[in-house]
């Protein structure tokens, strides 16, 4: 993938050994208090579709959630949470997913998307894509035509949006980070 400009390359902040030693943590926060910056994150996110219908727009808890609703509103899509287990209220369909140790579960409300809804998915990161392969699972249990999924950052090396690709998902990532 092409980067995006330096300037949003440059607004991320890299943090050694957090959260814990060997791990470059990749630190949104700065891309999102940089107006410029998370302006054109947002804009590029969706830009392929820009013009396409797009019905809903899903966010990953929790930092998926500040830039998918920003896409969102962009588009004038309506926003979906996908969230950890336990935090909706209504009725909800969940996919079970594996972590680095044991698993996680992730949530949707069963009403909140119709079959045939057209539905981009939307995280701040891509890492092993475990979290955003649920998602798609997700969507598409309530019958969505998943149209894409987008991430700011990409670590290529773990092998994400391959597995998303591989699903037949559309993947579009605006930088990428090598090593872990
Ligand atoms: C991070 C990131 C993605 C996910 C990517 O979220 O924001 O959602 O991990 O990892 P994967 O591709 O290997 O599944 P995290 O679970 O740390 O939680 P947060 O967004 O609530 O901070
Ligand atoms: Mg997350």
């Amino acid at each position: 993938n092409a980067d995006i400009g330096t300037d949003l390359r440059n607004s991320i902040r890299s943090i050694p050994d957090y959260p814990k030693p060997g791990i470059v943590f990749r630190d949104i926060t700065t891309l999102l208090g940089n107006a410029r910056a998370f302006r054109r994150a947002v804009d590029e996110l969706v830009q392929p579709w820009a013009g396409m219908k797009i019905d809903k727009v899903a966010g990953i808890e929790a930092r998926g959630f500040i830039l998918g609703g920003a896409v969102a509103h962009q588009v004038s899509a309506g926003f979906v949470p996908i969230r950890k287990k336990g935090k909706l209220p209504h009725k909800t369909v969940n996919v079970a997913y594996a972590l680095e140790y044991g698993e996680d579960i992730i949530e949707m409300h069963a009403d909140a998307l119709v079959a045939g809804e057209r539905v981009v998915l939307v995280d701040d990161l891509i890492a092993t894509g475990g979290t955003a392969e649920a998602a798609v699972k997700l969507l598409r249990q309530l019958g969505a035509e998943v149209l894409a999924a987008c991430f700011v950052i990409d670590l290529p090396d773990l092998g994400g949006a391959e597995k998303l690709r591989k699903l037949g998902v559309p993947v579009r990532t605006l930088i990428g980070f090598e090593g872990h």
